[in-house]
């Protein structure tokens, strides 16, 4: 008897988390004993994709009596030939989506077999698609790549097994699709395979299985076929249910558990709960908690069963440590003589999902593991094209787009490349999702190459000479006063004014402008949105350094976005970043048009301004909104002076 996982075969996002539904729980519960593949098919619509996985899941039996009963009137409906059902009705009727940020257009279905359970991904064969694909792949074990006997090996054919090759997935099955449209041609099949073995040798992929099938007709799909007599392998469901899972290779690993909340119930119990992402663990195995390093002793393994001997990768515990020693959620607990690394620069490569294309330099959430840190992106070292695999110069990563870029973190994340040694995969600590930090759609998928070794190599440099010193000679609290709003609102006027009447208070004051910075500093940067992002990310370095040397730092950038100046706010010490959104509507600062720049962007001679054909993203909460229609520059200023200078 086996079951269909319905409702949870619907469309999911990419975080495993969202496959860890509690009634997929309750599905592989009752096949404990089962061992489990997950695995995604590629190919393109007419590759016959649909019509295979409905075939799978029909001859596994997990069709509800009802679904059936619907389908067989359904491809009557349709007229399909002859008798036979269509499965690829089957599929598409089940699929849906759901909305997480983006749309994944992933398809996960449940079936089992007396050996084996299954979670098939199905994606959406089109060029468009990579971030489907990549999702899907992101937790396969084993991709089977369908080709068309007809055609052969097809760009898509490449592009599939080159993302699959990417996310890691160590098992290829090349299932050359409608053998039957080419009469069980041995020749036809032959040439196929020498074709794709020239190309998946080409990009890494050693091994794969090729299997001459028909999902229409059924043939080698769970029954070996009579009509391809040359062929002595296995059919696919039997190649599926032996391959063999690398849960045994995981558990052969150095150990690891990114810890997923620390079990406090009582003062006697501390424990830290997690899944065990490689490796083995036994009561009495020296460990070492990461980033920090300290060094203690399993004491008892907890399960929800009991406390056990021993757990391996795959599993959720809950481990005790013999010394109280400092741990908390983000942290990995790891074999104390083979820890993972920790550094805040890697090269890592980028699957970017979202419509608007990366902006290098803005802080994006970064998830790894259990971990959650600011990450900014550097300009991408190249992107790659995935219908050639040529290595393409790009500025920044648009929908779909695959790219290699550097990154920085704002704290050391605990990681390992997710390309491991000998074949393996590090999904868990070498892969990672972008999140943006206002929408909380997930932006961007992420595989760790290795951490730069200048992360590793720049340290801090201590200085005697502290900053507290440096203010309290200049009897005064450092802070920023960080100007923002539409070009022409009078931010530099009133700055200026402001710096003023501070130096009359005996104040240590700088005042960074717009204008200026960009005459020499940031002459190299324009007006789009990816130059602002840059221009303000190196105004915020500027000031949170002059802010160290003890000054008072005004600042008059229209500085659009709301990621940026939070980006800032958040370099500085706590209360000493002071927003003042200088509040000018935008037919008032347009009506003043000192510089004439509003005339020339409406008459076209000047693109990218800012409130005519930029965006302008006003602050929600500022320190300090100045209403220009109420108060006169020289009031303004006060009024910013008294707020700082009570
Ligand atoms: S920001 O958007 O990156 O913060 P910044 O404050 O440095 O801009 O520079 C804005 C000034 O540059 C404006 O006051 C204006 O004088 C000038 N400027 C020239 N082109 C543009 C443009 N396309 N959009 C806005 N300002 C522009």
């Amino acid at each position: 008897m086996t079951e269909t996982g319905a409702g949870a075969g619907a469309g999911a996002t990419y975080t495993p988390d969202a496959l860890i539904a509690d009634d997929i729980h309750a599905y592989l519960d009752r096949h404990q004993n089962k061992t489990l593949l997950r695995f995604i098919t590629c190919g393109s619509v007419d590759d016959g994709k649909s019509t295979l996985i409905g075939r799978l899941l029909y001859d596994s039996r997990t069709i509800f009596e009802d679904q059936l009963a619907a389908l067989e009137a359904d491809s009557r409906r349709v007229g399909t030939q002859g008798q036979e059902i269509d499965f690829a009705l089957l599929v598409d009727g089940l699929a849906a989506e759901r909305e997480q940020g983006i749309t994944i257009d992933v398809a996960y279905r449940f079936f089992s077999t007396e050996a084996r359970k299954y979670i098939v991904a199905d994606t959406p064969g089109h060029e468009q698609y990579t971030r489907n694909m990549v999702t899907g792949a992101s937790t396969a074990d084993l991709a089977v790549i369908l080709v068309d006997a007809r055609k052969g090996v097809l760009t898509q054919t490449r592009r599939h097994s080159y993302l699959a090759h990417l996310v890691g997935i160590r098992h290829v099955v090349l299932a050359v699709n409608k053998m039957d449209l080419v009469d069980y041609s041995e020749q036809r099949f032959a040439e196929i395979v020498a074709d794709y073995r020239a190309f998946a040798t080409s990009i890494g992929i050693k091994e794969f299985t090729a299997i001459p099938i028909s999902g229409f007709r059924g043939d080698n799909v769970t029954a070996a076929s009579a009509n391809t007599p040359w062929y002595a392998g296995p059919t696919l469901i039997a190649h599926l249910d032996r391959v063999e899972v690398d849960q045994h290779a995981d558990a052969a690993r150095a150990f690891r558990m990114p810890v997923q909340w620390v079990n406090r119930p009582n003062l006697d119990f501390r424990g830290f709960s997690g899944l065990i992402a490689a490796g083995t663990v036994r009561p009495g195995d020296a460990v070492r908690v990461l980033p920090s390093g300290r060094t203690s002793t399993i004491a008892r393994i907890v399960t929800q069963g009991g406390d056990q001997d021993q757990a391996v990768a795959g599993q959720s515990v809950t481990l005790t440590l013999a010394d109280e020693i400092d741990c908390s959620r983000g942290d990995v607990i790891a074999a104390a003589d083979a820890p993972p690394e920790a550094a805040d620069q890697f090269e890592a490569t980028i699957v970017w999902m979202a419509d608007d294309a990366l902006l290098p330099g803005r802080g994006y959430w970064l998830k790894l593991g259990t971990q959650t840190v600011t990450a900014s992106i550097q300009p991408p070292k190249y992107q790659v094209n995935v219908n050639t695999m040529e290595r393409l110069a790009a500025k920044t990563l648009e929908l779909n787009a695959i790219g290699v870029a550097n990154l920085s973190t704002d704290r050391p994340l605990v990681f390992e490349p997710y390309a491991g040694e000998n074949g393996t995969t590090n999904k868990t600590l070498g892969g990672f999702v972008l999140i943006d930090k206002f929408t909380n759609a997930t932006v961007a998928a992420g595989m760790i190459h290795f951490a730069l070794r200048r992360a590793q190599n720049v340290h801090w440099q201590a200085t005697d000479t502290s900053r507290e010193h440096h203010a309290s000679l200049k009897n005064q609290q450092p802070a920023v006063l960080w100007f923002t709003g539409l070009s022409g609102a009078g931010k530099s006027t009133i700055a200026n004014l402001v710096e003023k009447k501070l130096a009359r208070m005996n104040r240590h004051t700088f005042l960074l402008d717009g204008d200026n910075v960009r005459h020499g500093l940031n002459r190299d940067l324009g007006f789009t949105d990816a130059d602002r992002v840059e221009n303000i990310r190196r105004v915020g370095e500027v000031a949170k350094l002059m802010t160290d040397a003890g000054l008072i730092v005004i600042t008059a950038f229209i500085s659009p976005f709301r990621s940026e100046r939070d980006m800032v706010r958040a370099m500085m010490k706590p209360g000493e970043f002071i927003e003042v959104h200088i509040d000018t509507p935008l037919a008032d600062a347009e009506a003043r048009d000192v510089k004439g720049l509003y005339a020339k962007a409406r008459s076209g001679q000047l693109k990218n301004f800012t409130g005519i054909d930029s965006p302008y993203e006003p602050p929600e909460t500022p320190e300090i909104r100045i209403d220009t229609r109420a108060l006169t520059p020289d009031e303004a200023a006060d009024a910013i002076v008294a707020r700082l200078i009570p």
